[in-house]
Order: structure tokens, then C-alpha cells, then sequence
């Protein structure tokens, strides 16, 4: 069978050709975005071996796998990160996050992430900014490791620690960012995210449980004048707003992702209190 062939057989079988193709490109070894590649080589034959492992990755694929676990690999911001099962698949709308910070950080900033996961956004921001202090915490030993490992491919220096959100960290920050789990234990969304980690999803009863903590322990590990930037739910923006007012954070305000969705909100610790 040739790639042509190949491709044809996937799309027959229910899958989108973009995620067909990447899956091929991945399973003949060449890099999953290079489809000119695909194109020039269309008529080539796959050895048995390769139409095994591409048959096998589009039926995983079509079991609504993330694409990202298959091929081992996510662009996020600028980077290509490696992961897999023990990591939330980072998301284009996280890159929202990213850019805030961005935004507000002061030259030789001190920036803490909070729940990294795969590293995602302190290995975005360390990339970025170069002269920046970043740390990042995360309750998985898992997650962390491939965090770690990321972070050592790239070059990027994270410092990364083991622990429950604030509980174990030293210090204050001028910023910290965190895309904690919050999604409500009944949430029926949860149904189409079962390969990812539910220690990465699932906060509480109502998606909140986690940005709570976060927002009573943030203000001790805050310089005044510091930044506690939060994604959240697509309808969480007024609730967390309200949680960060109560918790005595000033210039309370939402950013909203590249959908238009108010995914992001943050606050400002008040310089004299
Ligand atoms: C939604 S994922 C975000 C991963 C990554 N920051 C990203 O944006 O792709 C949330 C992360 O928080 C971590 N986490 C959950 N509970 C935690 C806790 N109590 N303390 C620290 N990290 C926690 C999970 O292990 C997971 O890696």
C-alpha cells in the first residue's frame, strides 16, 4: 500500500485528513508538520511494519485518543514540547496566559507557575525572557519529570519543586501564573477527556476548589505591586473575580482567549495593604 493508499483508508475509516496526515508523517518516521513531504512522496510504498503502526495510531485516534499523546509532541508557544499520558495536553488558549504575563512582568522578574504540568508555561515565559527567575510547582512526581525533561532538551532553566500549590515554596514573586484544574466533578465534558490525567481537570464540586487555594495563598508569596494571573473556565471569569476582590486584590480584571471567551483573569496585589 502506498501513502496515498493509506491516507484513503484512514479518512474512510472517520478521520479529519489533517490529523491523518500527521499521524502518517509520524508513523514513516518524517516530522509530523511536514506535509509537502507527504506530497512529494505519495506514491511511495509503506513496509509493513509502518502501515501497522499507522493503522494502529488511527485506531487509537478514532477511541478519541489525544492527537498529542500519539505523536508524542505539542507546540505551545514558540516551543515543541514532548509529552504523554502524565501530562495535560497544553492548549492554544493557555497561550493567553503566557502573553499577560508577558506583558507585565518588570526586567529580571520573578515568576512562579503554578501546576505546570509538561512545563508548559514557565519553559513559554523562560524562552521569552531569557533573564527572568522562573519557578514551577506541581503536586504529580510524574508530571514533573517530564517537565523536567523539557525543560533540560530546550535548555531552559525552571527551577522545580514537588508539592501542593503554595504549601512547600519560599519566598515572594512578582508574578504568578497558574492554569489550575477546573472543571466541576459532574461536568459532562469530562467524558471526552478521560486519557488525560484527572488530577489535571477535576476541582471540587464546582470547578473551584483549586483556584481558591490559590487565591487565599498567592498574596503571601506576592511582592506588592505582584500579579496573580488564573485560567479558568469558559464561565468562570465573574466567579473568580469575586474570589480575588475577597481575597484583597486590586485592578481585578478577565482577558479573553483567541475564541473570544473570557478564559483568563488576574489581580494585582496592592502595593500598601
Ligand atoms: C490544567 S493542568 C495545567 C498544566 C500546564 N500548566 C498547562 O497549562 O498545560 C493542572 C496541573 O496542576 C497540577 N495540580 C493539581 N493539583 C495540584 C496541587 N494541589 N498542587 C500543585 N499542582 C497541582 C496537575 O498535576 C496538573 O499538572
Amino acid at each position: 500500500m502506498n501513502l496515498s493508499q493509506a491516507l484513503q483508508q484512514a479518512k474512510a475509516q472517520g478521520l479529519d485528513q489533517l490529523e491523518a496526515q500527521t499521524l502518517l508523517l509520524h508513523a514513516v518516521g518524517q516530522d509530523p508538520h511536514d506535509r509537502a513531504w507527504l506530497l512529494l512522496h505519495d506514491t511511495e510504498s509503506l513496509d509493513a511494519e509502518q502501515l501497522r503502526h499507522f493503522m494502529h495510531l488511527v485506531q487509537r485516534r478514532l477511541q478519541h485518543e489525544p492527537l498529542a499523546y500519539l505523536t508524542g509532541w505539542q507546540d505551545f508557544h514558540g516551543l515543541r514540547l514532548q509529552v504523554d499520558e502524565r501530562v495535560l495536553v497544553p492548549r492554544p488558549d493557555t497561550e493567553t496566559l503566557v502573553d499577560w504575563a508577558l506583558e507585565l512582568g518588570p526586567l529580571a522578574a520573578s515568576v512562579l507557575d503554578l501546576g505546570t504540568g509538561s512545563g508548559a508555561i514557565a519553559l513559554a515565559l523562560k524562552h521569552a525572557r531569557p533573564d527572568w527567575l522562573l519557578s514551577a510547582v506541581d503536586a504529580s512526581a510524574d508530571a514533573l519529570q517530564v517537565a523536567q525533561a523539557n525543560a533540560q532538551r530546550l535548555g531552559l532553566a525552571v527551577k522545580f519543586l514537588h508539592g501542593d500549590w503554595l504549601s512547600g515554596v519560599q519566598g515572594c514573586f512578582d508574578v504568578i501564573v497558574s492554569n489550575p484544574p477546573y472543571i466541576a466533578e459532574e461536568d459532562p465534558h469530562l467524558a471526552a477527556l478521560t486519557a488525560e490525567p484527572s488530577q489535571a481537570l477535576v476541582s471540587g464540586a464546582d470547578g473551584l476548589h483549586d483556584i481558591r487555594a490559590i487565591a487565599a495563598q498567592a498574596p503571601a508569596h506576592l511582592v506588592p505591586g505582584g500579579w496573580l494571573l488564573l485560567e479558568h473556565g469558559f464561565d468562570q471569569a465573574l466567579a473568580v473575580q469575586a474570589l480575588l476582590v475577597q481575597a484583597g486584590f486590586a485592578q481585578v480584571q478577565s482577558r479573553k482567549d483567541l475564541a473570544g471567551i473570557q478564559r483568563c483573569t488576574g489581580g494585582q496585589w496592592p502595593e500598601v495593604k
